[in-house]
C-alpha cells in the first residue's frame, strides 16, 4: 500500500474514445503528473516477451472485456512503485513524484474496492463524457492508423456495452462519495483541456470538497 499523505491519485474515466488519453497527455504538461494508462500497461504486458498473460490479455482486449483484476492491479502497482523510485523522465516528470493520473481505471466495482482498500485512496475522479455517436466517430477515425485490434466497429460496440454495464456503476459509486468532476468532452481538445486544467487547479487549491460538474 502507498502512503496517502505522499501520494495523490486522480482516476480518469469516460467511455471508449471520450478523450481520456488525449487529456491526460495535456495535463502532464501542466502539472507534472505521472500518467499511467491501464490500457497501455496491459498492451505493453501483452507484447512483452515471455509474459504468461500475453494471450489472455489479447483475447480480453479484442473482445472489449475487462481483464481480470489481479493482472491489472499488479501492473498498476508495479508502475506506481517504479515511478516513485525511478521517476519517469520520458514524460518530463521530475519532482512531483507522488501525483498520479490513472487513466481507464477502475472499470469495474471489484477493481475500485480492491484499489481503495489495498493500494491507496483516490482524491478525485475526472469523468469525461460525450455521446456514443461522437466516440464511435473518433475511434473509427483513429482505427485507420492506431493499429489497435479493438478499434473496429464490432469491438467498439462491445466496449460501449461493457462500459455501460460495468464502468457506469463505478462512476455512480464515486459520485455518491462526492468525488466525481464531470467534464463535457464534446468540445474541441483545447476547450476540454481548459476545463480539465481548471478542475485540477481547484483540487490542488483544496477547493474541491463536493461533487460538481462543468
Ligand atoms: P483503453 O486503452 O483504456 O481504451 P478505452 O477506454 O476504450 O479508451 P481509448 O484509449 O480508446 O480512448 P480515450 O478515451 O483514451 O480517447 P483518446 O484520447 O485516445 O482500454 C482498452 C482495453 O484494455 C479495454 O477494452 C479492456 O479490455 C482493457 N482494459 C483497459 N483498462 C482496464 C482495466 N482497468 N481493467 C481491465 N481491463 C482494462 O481519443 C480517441 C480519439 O479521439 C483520438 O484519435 C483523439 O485524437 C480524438 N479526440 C480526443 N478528444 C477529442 C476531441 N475533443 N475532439 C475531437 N477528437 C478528439
Amino acid at each position: 500500500a502507498f502512503d496517502n499523505s505522499k501520494v495523490t491519485v486522480i482516476f480518469v474515466l469516460g467511455g471508449p474514445g471520450a478523450g481520456k488519453g488525449t487529456q491526460c497527455a495535456n495535463l502532464v504538461q501542466d502539472f507534472d503528473f505521472c500518467h499511467l494508462s491501464a490500457g497501455d500497461l496491459l498492451r505493453a504486458e501483452q507484447n512483452r516477451e515471455g509474459s504468461q498473460y500475453g494471450e489472455m490479455i489479447r483475447t480480453f482486449i479484442r473482445e472489449g472485456q475487462i481483464v481480470p483484476m489481479e493482472v491489472t492491479i499488479k501492473l498498476l502497482e508495479n508502475a506506481m512503485r517504479a515511478a516513485l523510485t525511478e521517476g519517469r523522465a520520458d514524460e518530463g516528470w521530475t519532482d512531483s513524484r507522488g501525483r498520479f493520473l490513472i487513466d481507464g481505471f477502475p472499470r469495474k466495482m471489484d477493481q475500485a474496492m480492491k484499489f481503495d482498500e489495498e493500494v491507496c485512496q483516490s482524491s478525485l475522479v475526472m469523468f469525461f463524457t460525450t455521446t456514443e455517436e461522437e466516440m464511435l466517430k473518433r475511434l473509427m477515425e483513429r482505427g485507420k492508423t492506431s493499429g489497435r485490434e479493438d478499434d473496429n466497429e464490432e469491438s467498439i460496440k462491445k466496449r460501449f456495452r461493457v462500459y455501460k454495464e460495468q464502468t457506469m456503476p463505478v462512476i455512480e459509486y464515486y459520485n455518491n462519495a462526492h468525488k466525481v468532476a464531470t467534464i463535457d468532452a464534446t468540445a474541441t481538445i483545447e476547450e476540454v483541456h481548459e476545463k480539465a486544467k481548471s478542475v485540477v487547479t481547484q483540487l490542488f487549491k483544496g477547493e474541491i470538497t463536493r461533487n460538481f460538474s462543468s
